[in-house]
């Protein structure tokens, strides 16, 4: 499996923290950085990730103090869909219902232990499709609608 992650300054000790936890699980991982604790905007670190997992067709895994601004970014380019997620239920229903490509995390309100099972159930449970597969398709048709607009 291969992922991608990046956070910015407020996320650089469980950034690392997850790289090694999937490092350890054969996860072949995609660091597109921070990787200094000087302070740097989070739009940048979620555009280079959400690229990248645009590219890849691979999930990716955002941090930021409180995962809402790198997730509000993320969710700026089309075909990304990043959840912020504050417990494992939440990871398990992003997949499950929104078919999220990305997994937003806030390392100033998580215990490290917690941030690491919100990773792990965000990569290993599948989109249901079924009954969320439609709504789905909606948000895709907002986003077109969206681009052919501006
Ligand atoms: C950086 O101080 C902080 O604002 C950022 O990490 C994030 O929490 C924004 O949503």
């Amino acid at each position: 499996m291969q992922v991608v992650i990046g956070s910015d300054h407020a996320g650089i000790e469980l950034k690392a923290d997850l790289v090694d936890m999937l490092a350890a699980r054969q996860v072949e991982v995609h660091d597109c950085g921070t990787f200094s604790s000087q302070a740097v905007d989070y739009p940048d670190i979620a555009e280079l990730v959400a690229e990248k997992v645009l590219d890849l067709n691979c999930p990716g895994i955002l941090i930021c103090g409180t995962g809402i601004g790198i997730a509000i970014a993320a969710n700026k380019i089309p075909g990304i869909r990043a959840a912020a997620c504050l417990t494992p239920e939440m990871a398990r229903l992003a997949r499950e219902h929104n078919d999220a490509n990305i997994v937003s995390i806030g390392a100033r309100l998580l215990e490290k232990e917690t941030a690491r099972e919100i990773v792990n159930t965000f990569l290993y449970t599948s989109f249901q499709a079924g009954r969320h597969q439609a709504r789905v398709e909606k948000l895709k048709t907002l986003e077109r609608k969206c681009r052919e607009r501006s």
